[in-house]
């Protein structure tokens, strides 16, 4: 039997690179080989305040995005967490078996909410919310990029502790975090990692960009004075580049360092700009066609949510009973 993958991404902010290279492509690419369960994690993006009219179009853009991206109907399942009420009720159960300490030492929130002036306490329990998530799939693995890598942390302690606590209830996941990508930098500032929610412009590849816009980005991203292109970490605009090449062009660092042996970064950038462009046309284009056939797209998640009901129910079930709730 395939193992099961289980995957989330919140639907405020649109896709960036980073979101695609750190994750969904390896949805997209390893339906093949695990079964997988992906969802829009919208109950999520209630930790900051949003607007209810926009968060709702926006849940059903990143539902097409990501079928646009390639999640395939016919061997995934894709859906939207606000429709499987378990979500809630089990992070409910599982956020009375963890300490306040493990969740205050979280880095996320930590960065989030000093940047709150009055942080929310959604803010506070929302690796919780992702454990229930996880664990009411009786997921394997979960593909993510490297700043989740805490929260998956957390997740298997969670389960294990109640396991140990009440009985065997939940599988214990595995993190699949790839080894390049799981990390991609701001194009303006490579010190930070690429986010949805960062002010600068210039900052993130978004996957709905147009050619233009690419290319003013990559034109504008922040490289050394040093010229040479060779994959060195401590020049962190440069390396962030190549990575994103290397992975994009589907070629090992060797080989982008011999393609552009004696080349400045005039030239790189073009070639940069183009292996992006090439990239996101296909999914732009997938996207126009699927945002005119919305009842389609409300069909997969309906399909979805049909699959995976049943299985969110059974765990969140067990675990209640196990727990002495009648
Ligand atoms: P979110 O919506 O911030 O991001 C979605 C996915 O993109 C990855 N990612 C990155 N990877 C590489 N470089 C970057 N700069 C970068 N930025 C983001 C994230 O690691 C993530 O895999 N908490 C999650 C959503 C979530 C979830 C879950 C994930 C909720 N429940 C259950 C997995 C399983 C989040 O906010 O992702």
């Amino acid at each position: 039997m395939k193992e099961r993958v289980f995957s989330g991404i919140q639907p405020t902010g649109g896709m960036h690179l980073g979101n695609y290279l750190g994750a969904i492509k390896q949805w997209v690419d390893w339906q093949d080989r695990y079964e997988g369960i992906f969802c829009v994690v919208n109950a999520h993006a209630l930790t900051t305040p949003q607007n209810p009219s926009a968060l709702q179009e926006q849940s059903l853009q990143m539902a097409t995005l990501l079928l646009a991206c390639g999640i395939d109907p016919k061997r995934s399942k894709l859906f939207m967490q606000s429709q499987v009420n378990e979500h809630g009720a089990l992070c409910w159960l599982l956020s009375c078996g963890v300490s306040m300490g493990d969740l205050a030492r979280m880095t996320q929130f930590k960065d989030k909410s000093t940047k709150e002036k009055s942080p929310l306490a959604g803010l506070f329990t929302y690796p919780v919310l992702m454990a229930a998530d996880i664990l009411l799939y009786q997921t394997d693995c979960v593909p993510v990029g490297a700043d989740q890598k805490q929260h998956l942390e957390l997740t298997r302690h969670i389960a294990l502790k109640f396991n140990r606590d009440f009985g065997e209830c939940f599988k214990v996941p595995k993190p699949l975090i790839g080894d390049v990508g799981a990390r991609v930098m701001g194009l303006d500032d490579p010190s930070v990692k690429m986010s949805k929610s960062h002010p600068g412009a210039l900052h993130a590849l978004f996957l709905l960009d147009e050619p233009d816009l690419i290319a003013k980005k990559i034109k504008k991203a922040t490289t050394d004075s040093i010229g040479t292109l060779c994959f060195d970490p401590t020049r962190p605009g440069v390396y962030n580049l190549l990575n994103i090449y290397a992975l994009l062009s589907q070629q090992e660092s060797a080989q982008v360092e011999a393609q552009f042996e004696g080349k400045g970064y005039g030239d790189f950038k073009k070639a940069l700009t183009e292996v992006v462009a090439e990239t996101f046309k296909p999914i732009r284009e997938a996207y126009t066609r699927l945002q005119a056939q919305r009842g389609y797209v409300a069909s997969i998640l309906q399909e979805g949510l049909e699959a995976v009901q049943p299985i969110a129910a059974q765990t969140y079930q067990h675990a209640k009973t196990l727990m002495g709730l009648l």
